[in-house]
């Protein structure tokens, strides 16, 4: 089956990927102006300008972002034993489900608010510590942060959260955006929108690479260790996490904001250098391996490689960094769902069947 390579199923004013060029448009603004120069909230007031008109005004939405922090707290004493002992991403989605499915601007921005404040809450609560309570007047990546840690961040940690949840808020129809849109052309709501999203997203080959990256530097250990440990890795036939798209035929250009992230971070002192040199190796290694071992296929850094580092240098525990990708991706999963809801049909393909057909011997 080709995975419904080049076929267009939905037109969208949110944001355009060009996979030659590498280029990430959101709503006609380059992606690294928007990383270099917004706020997370600021971009959602530009991806839901027409969606939600009364949400035009960054400044208000803003305000009304950490009203909904402080609502979505109040889901937490749903965080029993059972929810804790499942996986981070499955942890949250049980407590995302528990939001009303709804259509307006306040179902869209407890969405939103949710998956950033139950992220790091089950984080800590998984390490035995109480969740802390949202502060409304925050930015929402100091709140996600301060959330997170339990004092206040540093000025480079917010700057490196907002870039990464920037670069991660809408990319063309991926799995899970295509997944939003579906459940929201049968008019099903937002919240089914966003849990079929993040169902979708948690897959290794989707949001779910960058723990198992991590996983992947600490099994390398060391920058010459990197080209014979890929050597084997695909020789056995693996996949290396963090490389690879669909789209992209070359450096996919969120890992370049990502990397940018890293550096402010490692400027500040947040960041140990050597694991940077490490990451820096292994992603020269991989891409002369996977050149050798798939020549033609131009398989280049995803955005996830980069992800991993940073969410770590961040002190997120790697089993929750797909939940950190969903806090960042659910502003454009709520626009794929409206503009789907507003404007699209219902959406319903058709299969070749391949089974046996009545009367005909088997
Ligand atoms: N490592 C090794 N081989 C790879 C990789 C990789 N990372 N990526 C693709 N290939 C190979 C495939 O094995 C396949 O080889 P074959 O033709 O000999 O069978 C060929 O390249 C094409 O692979 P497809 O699966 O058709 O590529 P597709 O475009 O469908 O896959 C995907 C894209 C799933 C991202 C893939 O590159 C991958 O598995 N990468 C690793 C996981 C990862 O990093 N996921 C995060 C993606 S970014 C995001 O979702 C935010």
């Amino acid at each position: 089956m080709n995975g419904l390579d080049g076929i267009i199923a939905a037109e969208t004013g949110l944001s355009d990927v060009d996979g030659e060029a590498g280029r990430l448009i959101i709503r006609g603004r380059p992606l690294d102006e928007l990383a270099a120069h917004y706020r997370y909230e600021d971009v959602l007031a530009l991806l839901w300008e027409t969606l939600f008109p009364e949400s035009e005004h960054g400044g208000t939405l803003a305000t009304m972002l950490g009203q909904a922090r402080a609502r979505a707290f109040t889901h937490l004493d749903a965080a029993d034993a059972r929810v804790l002992e499942l996986p981070p991403v499955d942890g949250v989605r049980s407590l995302l489900g528990r939001l009303a499915d709804g259509e307006d601007l306040t179902s869209a921005l407890d969405l939103v608010a949710a998956l950033a404040v139950f992220t790091p809450a089950v984080t800590r609560l998984r390490r035995g510590l109480d969740p802390i309570r949202p502060d409304p007047t925050l930015s929402h990546a100091a709140d996600m942060m301060r959330m997170l840690q339990a004092r206040a961040p540093e000025p480079e940690q917010i700057a490196a959260l907002d870039r990464y949840l920037v670069s991660a808020v809408d990319h063309g129809l991926n799995a899970s955006s295509f997944t939003a849109r579906v459940i929201a052309s049968t008019r099903a709501g937002l919240t089914s929108s966003l849990v079929g999203a993040l169902c979708a997203l948690k897959g290794p080959l989707h949001g779910g690479a960058p723990g198992p990256v991590l996983d992947m530097l600490d099994a390398i250990g060391r920058p010459a260790a990197a080209g014979s440990w890929l050597e084997a890795a695909l020789a056995r036939g693996e996949r290396l996490m963090g490389f690879g798209h669909r789209i992209y035929r070359v450096r996919d250009p969120r890992a370049d904001v990502v990397k940018g992230a890293l550096e402010i971070l490692a400027r500040a002192g947040h960041i140990d250098p050597s694991r940077l040199r490490l990451a820096e190796a292994v992603e020269r290694e991989a891409i002369a391996a996977l050149a050798r071992h798939k020549p033609g296929r131009r398989l280049q850094t995803n955005l996830e490689f980069y992800t991993a580092l940073l969410l770590e240098a961040l002190g997120f525990p790697r089993e929750a960094f797909t939940c950190v990708f969903a806090a960042g991706r659910a502003g454009g999963w709520v626009a794929h769902a409206r503009e789907q809801a507003l404007r699209g049909r219902l959406i319903r393909p058709s299969s070749r069947y391949v089974g046996p057909i009545p009367g005909e011997a088997a």
